[in-house]
């Protein structure tokens, strides 16, 4: 009697841990292809929830707008560094600023392009390591307004070291041609794009004018942690 009990119970459990294995089995594989870009729906924007920016007044930067950002942005507000924090409330970046004087460009000629920070929003360009562009014509104030073609923020390409990767996002390195002297960019994760973006023009106008004040060090421009 007792015998046969423990061969039912054996046999129970038996099936129990076969069902649970192979329920363990199926998991693996349907998880690898829900986060597969090309079978499922494409990964969210990065940096929007929570968001990686606020302008002064407290309101979110949303993934895309049509609209230019009139107040100045405090950037890396999700950061996820132990020493960093997000960008100074005296480090905000300057959207207005940036865009309209001709004392923030390189060269102190002509204001920054918009397609200097902005370089997929056109159809083309001879810069030999860009390849991808999503507008059909150059972004400017005039073009924004009159198309209303909404522009994309950096982090809807260019994700966080922490966020899942998909084939395209983040940007795999590129390399720069030799006569710039330049070691390939890295994976283009969110930290590498801005801090090449900001800071390059930052070092590039300080040789204009060493008396510029273009951040160029972390505490120029992240508050410190602890
Ligand atoms: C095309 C060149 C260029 C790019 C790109 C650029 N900056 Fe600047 N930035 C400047 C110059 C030049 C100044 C100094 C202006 C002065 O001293 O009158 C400056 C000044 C600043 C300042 C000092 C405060 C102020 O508004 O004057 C901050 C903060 C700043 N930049 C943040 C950024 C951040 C963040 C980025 C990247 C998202 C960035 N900048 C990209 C050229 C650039
Ligand atoms: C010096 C770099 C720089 C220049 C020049 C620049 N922008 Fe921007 N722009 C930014 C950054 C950085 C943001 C914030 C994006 C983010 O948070 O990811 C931004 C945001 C925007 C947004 C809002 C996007 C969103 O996600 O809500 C619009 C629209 C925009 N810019 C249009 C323009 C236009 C038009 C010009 C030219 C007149 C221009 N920008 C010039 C760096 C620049
Ligand atoms: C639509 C996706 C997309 C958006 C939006 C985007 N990037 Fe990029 N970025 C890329 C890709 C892809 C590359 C690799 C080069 C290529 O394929 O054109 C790249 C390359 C770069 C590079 C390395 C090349 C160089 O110029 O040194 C920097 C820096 C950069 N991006 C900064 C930015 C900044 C700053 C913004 C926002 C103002 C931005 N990106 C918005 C997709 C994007
Ligand atoms: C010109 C201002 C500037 C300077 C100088 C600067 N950073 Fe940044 N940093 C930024 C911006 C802008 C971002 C991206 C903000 C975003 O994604 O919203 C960033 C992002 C980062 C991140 C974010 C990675 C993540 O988890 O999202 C780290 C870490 C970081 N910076 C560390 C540093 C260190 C270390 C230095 C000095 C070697 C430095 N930064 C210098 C402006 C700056």
């Amino acid at each position: 009697m007792k015998l046969k009990l423990i061969i039912i119970l054996a046999v129970v459990l038996g099936y129990l841990m076969v069902v649970l294995a192979c329920n363990k089995k199926q998991a693996t594989p349907t998880a690898a292809l829900s986060n597969h870009p090309t079978t499922a729906a494409p990964a969210p924007p990065d940096g929007t929830d929570p968001p990686h920016a606020v302008d002064t007044s407290g309101k979110a930067i949303p993934a895309s707008s049509a609209t230019q950002p009139d107040k100045p942005i405090i950037l890396a507000k999700d950061i996820d560094d132990p020493k960093w924090g997000e960008t100074k409330p005296d480090a905000a970046f300057d959207h207005v600023k940036h865009s309209t004087d001709p004392n923030y460009s390189a060269d102190g000629k002509s204001a920054p392009a918009c397609v200097e920070c902005h370089h997929t929003d056109q159809p083309s360009s001879t810069v030999p390591y860009l390849k991808k562009f999503e507008r059909k014509e150059v972004l400017t104030a005039k073009q924004l307004e009159t198309s209303k073609d909404a522009v994309k923020s950096c982090r809807a390409c260019h994700f966080s070291p922490t966020s899942e990767e998909t084939d395209d996002y983040p940007p795999k390195s590129v390399t720069y041609p030799a006569a710039m002297n330049k070691p390939p960019s890295g994976k283009l994760t969110n930290d590498v794009a801005y801090h090449i973006n900001c800071i390059g023009c930052h070092n590039d106008a300080k040789k204009r004018d060493a008396k510029l004040k273009a951040p160029v060090t972390c505490d120029d421009c992240h508050t410190k942690k602890g």
